[in-house]
């Protein structure tokens, strides 16, 4: 490992200088990180504040935003992000798992342009969107029908209303740490919520009675990439059902890891499924899928039928994007990408480890979360919460100094696009920050 490997992206090695930065401990590591962060990108610190004079907080998603300011990427392409400042990155947040196949993806660049060229939006059902339904179909083993919609927020409210539709209750049973999208799907009347993994809770939740249905993800996505024990989904999934609840998965961010999903790998059989991010090819799209005896609840053409509609639904350049993606994932691929995943994963551990530092890492296929003074593998949100503090923004930021661009909260996944010089480069960015962080708290100690 030496700086060579991180001249080929015109990365200097990290070497923090102090200057003056938010309200942080001075001479700490984080302050001098941050305080080399704001030399190195003037442009994004400018674009930052031009924004915030426009849109509340200089963003329009929240979670983008970290301190002092985040970066202004310019562009995109393979494996690798360009800032406004002209520094480049090796990408593994992947639009927050979306772009699987990387940025700008060919296949899919060139179909959605296709659609753009020929009509996007018609007030009429496309082939496109047909093809794409049968895709997942056939992918999805229990997924008979698909409704689309904007985004996997979208997918999970209309699920939410289909699950309460079909069973006439109202109250919905969700994992603490779980994330179904930005919008809540009912006031704390109507959801209640237990811990992942404990399943004693979710017995005693659904006994109460009343359940329409269990929301639950494979592993918490959002809340930390927390897998599921062995058993434990196949257990809720036959609780809900005993109880008279129905059981949906929301897939939206795993749908990367198996081409059945998680679902497929795990041996669960939802009665509903949300789909979003891989399935729109880097374009706006969800998806509900469910048995048809479900999903016909939303047909016009029955009465009383649950209105559903929305006038970008399945918008056909995200339909055809999408399309290109899943047809150039295939289990090799997935495969390869899960492999790639297991030897990240247990070398960031080591090498954590190696630096003294007290980290876990956790893994769901090609999804990944570094949690930092993490002296168990969390299996909880709870635990994952108590992960979270000034080390794990130092490395973000530390990392970033390296050229290597991650979630704030320690989350990274993989793309298609990473070679293998990415991924050495990635391991020796790894290992200086956390020398880094080693360094300094041993001084502090
Ligand atoms: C598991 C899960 N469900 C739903 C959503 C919401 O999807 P979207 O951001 O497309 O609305 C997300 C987004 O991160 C997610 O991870």
């Amino acid at each position: 490992m030496n700086s060579s490997s991180f001249g080929r992206l015109g990365i200097p090695r990290l070497m923090p200088i102090p200057v003056e930065g938010p309200d942080l401990d001075r001479g700490s590591v984080l302050h001098n990180l941050v305080g080399e962060y704001m030399h190195r990108t003037p442009e994004s610190a400018a674009a930052h504040r031009r924004a915030t004079a426009v849109m509340p907080g200089g963003e329009t998603r929240c979670i983008t935003y970290y301190a002092p300011y985040p970066l202004s990427v310019a562009k995109g392409l393979g494996a690798e992000l360009t800032d406004i400042d002209g520094h480049r990155y090796i990408d593994l947040v992947n639009n927050y798992t979306t772009l699987v196949h990387g940025n700008a993806y060919a296949p899919a660049a060139a179909a959605a342009a296709q659609a753009l060229v020929d009509g996007a939006v018609f007030p009429s059902t496309h082939r496109s969107q047909v093809h794409l339904a049968e895709l997942l179909v056939k992918r999805v083993e229990s997924v008979e029908q698909v409704r689309f919609t904007n985004s996997g927020t979208e997918a999970s409210l209309l699920a939410a209303r289909l699950v309460r539709y079909a069973t006439g209750r109202t109250r919905l049973l969700v994992f603490d740490g779980g994330y179904h999208g930005s919008v809540p799907l009912g006031g704390t009347n109507d959801v209640v919520t237990v811990p992942y993994n404990d399943l004693d809770a979710v017995r005693e939740a659904l006994c109460a009675g009343d359940i329409a249905a269990v929301f639950a993800e494979p592993f918490l996505g959002a809340g930390g990439v927390v897998p599921g024990r062995p058993g434990f989904l196949s257990e809720v999934a036959g609780l809900a059902r005993s109880n008279g609840a129905l059981f949906v998965l929301d897939e939206v961010q795993s749908l990367r890891n198996s081409v059945g999903g998680e679902q497929g790998r795990l041996g669960l059989h939802p009665d509903l499924t949300l789909m979003g991010k891989i399935i729109g090819g880097g374009m706006p799209l969800g998806a509900v899928g469910g048995t048809t005896r479900l999903m016909k609840l939303t047909a016009a053409d029955r009465s009383g039928f649950l209105r559903h509609s929305g006038t970008f639904n399945g918008h056909l350049s995200a339909a055809a994007a999408g399309a290109a993606t899943l047809n150039h994932l295939d289990s090799g691929v997935i495969d390869v990408l899960n492999v790639k995943a297991e030897f990240l994963a247990n070398t960031i551990g080591n090498i954590a480890s190696d630096a003294g530092l007290p980290m876990a890492v956790t893994r769901a296929g090609s999804i990944l979360q570094v949690h930092t003074t993490a002296t168990e593998v969390p299996t909880t949100a709870e635990h994952v919460r108590g992960t979270a503090g000034p080390l794990q923004d130092a490395l973000h930021l530390a990392l970033l100094l390296e050229g290597v661009y991650t979630t704030p909260r320690g989350m990274i996944n993989l793309s298609t696009a990473l070679t293998t010089d990415h991924l050495t480069s990635v391991l020796a960015a790894y290992t200086r920050a956390f020398q880094l962080l080693a360094h300094d708290l041993r001084n502090a100690a």
